[in-house]
């Protein structure tokens, strides 16, 4: 397996702390065994999220040093607004702080309550968004999506055969707006085929349904299409990104991944009256139209990243180090989500560690495992975010998968980086028949993942 030489040259460093073992220990147990009560300084090879993790360019730095911090019409906005012509082509946009603010501000122009929102898969945010609007999220991926083994190159898609069964079960008129993820980070960050994406907005259109795109990866499924899709080898990918936005009525999208920046975000649209409604409201919850929440700096950095995260170099290296590591994790026994999607790689916890059973959180295990072991942090998507207890039938639900995610900062961690997290989970590996589960200890109704507390088993 090739690892991509990157196209860049490192500048600026940010000193790592190799932590010992018993430090780790220690930390751990303060931690309640939850890895998002760690301290940062005590992670050694940061895998919790790809979400503002990224290194920005020099670029990026030097923009951000001629933002303009006008209250309004900054000049700063215009330089984005020119990007996002240029990439998105959508007739209108305001910023936003993050994605999640975009969605909240779509939910809330547009949404009411009892209304459904389907999509291939909801991010957790944009679930809980459609949610507190007494909205019902639904999600119709392919089934294939649920099979860690198949190799099937674009796992995101949408079953259009499932779309049309369910709009005509609730009604088109019930449904004030569609989605799809791209890629499909619930999912495994599988991409969505181009294909996929024209049956999509060929059957939202043929009902009205207005067709809004989560893009926060759009450039790595771009780049995914290119490579994997009939008829798109040799498409500049500026082309490709615009006959997929061509096909929408607007994104909603969090910067911090595709556009290299560490805050910001957007929601775009061509309808008129849409982005009136939504002037109103962002002015009430982020800011003035012109600046959405973000300093003009943000909005300088943002414009210079959008364009370096369509770089095809860049996405070649970006693509070709998380495929990287996928890939010498399956060569040392390591059973992942195949195939190595854009952002991440989903270690299949379940298959590693047969002898946990769900209630005692095998994703849960191997993610304070490969910390004690590594000072390795990735984050689980098993159990202790999804099982569900039904009050009807007394049962506790439990996912069919349970997962670990190694997300990839941008442009952060090198070759060696990653090789040392290979020979961490193959240690672990090594010892999985002697590792137990977990019992939680404490658990919030909502959202409990975040600030759970477990003790070992
Ligand atoms: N949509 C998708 C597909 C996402 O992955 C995220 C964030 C959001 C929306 C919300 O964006 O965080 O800027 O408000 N995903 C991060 C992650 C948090 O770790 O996967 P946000």
């Amino acid at each position: 397996m090739n690892y991509p030489p990157e196209p860049f040259r490192i500048k600026m460093v940010e000193p790592l702390r190799r932590v010992t073992q018993e430090d780790r220990e220690h930390a751990l147990r303060e931690a309640g065994f939850n890895v998002f009560a760690l301290r940062a300084e005590d992670v050694y090879i940061d895998l919790l999220t790809d979400s503002g993790t990224g290194a920005m360019s020099d670029r990026q730095w030097g923009a951000a040093l001629t933002g303009d911090e006008s209250y309004a019409g900054a000049r700063s906005f215009f330089h984005l607004a020119e990007a996002m012509r240029e990439v998105f082509g959508f007739r209108h946009f305001v910023p936003t702080h993050q994605g999640r603010a975009a969605e909240n501000i779509l939910c809330a122009v547009l949404l009411r309550p009892g209304q459904y929102v389907p999509s291939n898969m909801h991010f957790d945010t944009t679930q809980a968004n459609v949610l507190a609007r007494d909205g019902i999220p639904e999600n119709l991926v392919i089934a294939l999506a649920a099979d860690p083994r198949s190799r099937d190159p674009f796992k995101g898609n949408m079953d259009l055969g499932r779309l049309e069964e369910f709009i005509g079960r609730v009604g088109a008129s019930n449904i004030p707006f569609g989605m799809i993820t791209i890629t499909n980070n619930a999912g495994g960050g599988q991409p969505v085929s181009l294909e996929n994406l024209r049956g999509v907005s060929a059957i939202y259109r043929r009902h009205g349904i207005p067709f809004y795109i989560d893009a926060c990866r759009y450039a790595e499924n771009a780049f995914f299409i290119r490579e994997r899709e009939a008829g798109q080898q040799g498409r500049p990918l500026r082309d490709i990104v615009r006959e997929i936005f061509a096909l929408a009525d607007g994104a909603t999208m969090s910067a911090k991944k595709d556009a290299l920046v560490n805050i910001g975000g957007f929601l775009a649209m061509n309808d008129d009256d849409v982005f009136q409604r939504v002037c109103n409201e962002l002015i009430l919850r982020e800011g003035f139209p012109t600046y959405g929440g973000l300093a003009g700096r943000d909005l300088e950095a943002m414009a210079v990243g959008l364009l370096e995260g369509l770089d095809e170099d860049y996405l070649a290296y970006r693509v070709g180090q998380t495929r990287y590591l996928g890939e010498r994790l399956l060569e040392v026994g390591i059973p992942i989500v195949e195939p190595p999607g854009g952002h991440a790689i989903y270690l299949d916890a379940g298959a590693l560690l047969p002898h946990i059973p769900h209630a005692e959180f095998p994703g849960q295990a191997l993610c304070v495992e490969l910390y004690r072991q590594g000072g390795i942090r990735g984050v689980e998507i098993g159990s202790t975010m999804f099982a569900r207890w039904d009050a009807h039938t007394g049962e506790m639900h439990y996912p069919e998968l349970e997962l670990v995610r190694l997300a990839l900062p941008r442009r952060v961690y090198t070759q060696a980086h990653l090789d040392y997290v290979v020979s961490v989970a193959a240690r672990v590996r090594a010892g999985r028949e002697a590792l137990r589960g977990l019992r939680l200890t404490y658990a919030p109704p909502l959202l409990r993942h975040f600030t759970c507390r477990f003790e070992p088993l």
